[in-house]
């Protein structure tokens, strides 16, 4: 129950706003009292009249009706309110909230509230993706405007991706989360709080990032792997609710809040802090391991001494999924590989998941004109025993996303 909670919810210009009436009367039902604030492009697809016979209330939707300044300024209107919610909210209201723009009524209360903001975004999958939406979102996320959604899915304009608004029950829940006091924890693409937690109760491991193989104290063997997809993913996993282990090699990255991360350097470090992960539920490998290492690490720096260069004697790292998948009754539920390629994608990594006897296998081109690898997007191949499904372009947080999901609904067929 919302009773005595009020909400000011603003309704911006996206097709998605026609969910918005649901939401309201999810509300109402919980005995909330919602005011509605509509932009002139939200009025496009919802209208005032409609908002006001489900809320029961004003609607305001000019900043400079006398009117309605008579009855309620727009310092009012902003104050006057435990929560504000943006639902829609399109990709402009969300550059103008981040730069503090003022030029209608629902940028102005905006700018004007001291009280919590909930922002659930809806757009197509470029303009989320777009450098520009991910740096705003994350100044909004910095300034601690919480988010729900959005998800991914089919969109009104036809492509498939991130950008679909949350449904109105999970908007809600982020709502009725708040209200509890679990505001707080919505991360930037780890899910809103109340979001759905499919995996709760499970366990999952993840390894992320390149190792580094040392040659002597000061050099070693790496690769270009920057550990953004494999910590995409374990946010991921951690926000449906997966008890989480995140086995990172070096990265320039922050360890993802809510989950244990252990941090190595080797592939020999990693294989180690993976099977004392054991036994889980889920285990993702997107780590790039290094395949060879030195096969004697020198004590000392190895000096130049006239004689020309050293030979560099070198030896196969172990195979961690290959281990994983081997770990008889310790190998986890549900195991997954990546297969980084840079030509015969789906043969080389078809090969791959039958040799390492993983059961999905995520095949990508890592080729330098991809960007791939150290990258923000990807391109997947989902490759299970029914066969390829191939992923359209899309970032690594969506893929991660696509990937939670999928697992979750794997999880729970087979449950
Ligand atoms: N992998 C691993 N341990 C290794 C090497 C790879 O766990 N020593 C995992 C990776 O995390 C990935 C999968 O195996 O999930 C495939 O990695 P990839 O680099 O594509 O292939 P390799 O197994 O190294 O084979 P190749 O170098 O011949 O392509």
């Amino acid at each position: 129950m919302l009773t005595g909670n009020r909400i000011l919810l603003i309704v911006t210009g996206g097709i998605a706003a026609y969910k918005t009436l649901e939401l309201i009367r999810r509300l109402k039902e919980r005995n909330a009292a919602v005011r509605c604030v509509l932009t002139r492009a939200g009025a496009q697809f919802v209208t005032p009249l409609s908002l006001a016979a489900i809320s029961g209330d004003a609607v305001y939707d000019d900043l400079f009706s006398l009117t309605a300044e008579a009855e309620m300024g727009h310092i009012e209107l902003s104050r006057d309110a435990d929560l504000l919610v943006v639902a829609p909210a399109t990709a402009d209201i969300l550059a103008k909230m981040a730069a503090g723009i003022a030029d209608d009524l629902a940028t102005t209360v905006l700018l004007a509230t001291d009280k919590p903001v909930l922002v659930a975004p809806a757009m197509n999958v470029r303009m989320w993706e777009h450098p520009a939406t991910r740096a705003n979102i994350e100044t909004l996320a910095a300034r601690g405007v919480m988010r729900a959604g959005p998800g991914v899915g089919d969109m009104a304009c036809g492509e498939f991706g991130e950008g679909r608004m949350a449904e109105p029950d999970e908007i809600l829940g982020a709502i009725e989360a708040f209200f509890r006091g679990e505001g707080a924890a919505v991360t930037p693409s780890g899910g809103a709080p109340g979001q759905k937690r499919p995996l709760a109760g499970r366990r999952a491991l993840v390894t992320s990032g390149p190792t580094h193989e040392a040659i002597d104290p000061v050099r070693y063997i790496a690769n270009r792997s920057s550990g953004k997809q494999g910590h995409a993913i374990a946010r991921a996993l951690a926000g449906m609710g997966a008890d989480t282990t995140l086995v990172s090699g070096p990265t320039g990255l922050a360890d993802p809040p809510g989950m244990t991360v252990v941090h190595v350097e080797s592939a020999c470090d990693m294989l180690d802090a993976c099977t004392q992960a054991l036994p889980v539920d889920i285990a993702v490998c997107a780590a790039a391991v290094s395949d060879w290492r030195a096969a004697d690490e020198a004590a000392q720096k190895i000096k130049k001494n006239g004689g020309g260069p050293p030979r560099l004697e070198l030896t196969e790292n172990p195979d961690i999924l290959l281990t994983l998948a081997r770990a008889d009754n310790m190998r986890p539920g549900l195991l997954v590989g990546f297969a980084a390629e840079t030509e015969k994608v789906i043969a080389h990594a078809k090969a791959k998941r039958k040799k390492k006897g993983v059961d999905w296998i995520l095949a990508n081109d890592v080729s330098p004109g991809t960007g791939t690898f150290g990258g923000d997007r990807n391109v997947i191949h989902l490759i299970d025993d029914s066969g390829v499904e191939d992923w359209p372009a899309m970032s690594k947080d969506g893929v991660a996303r696509r990937l939670a999901e999928r697992i979750a609904d794997h999880i729970a067929a087979k449950s």
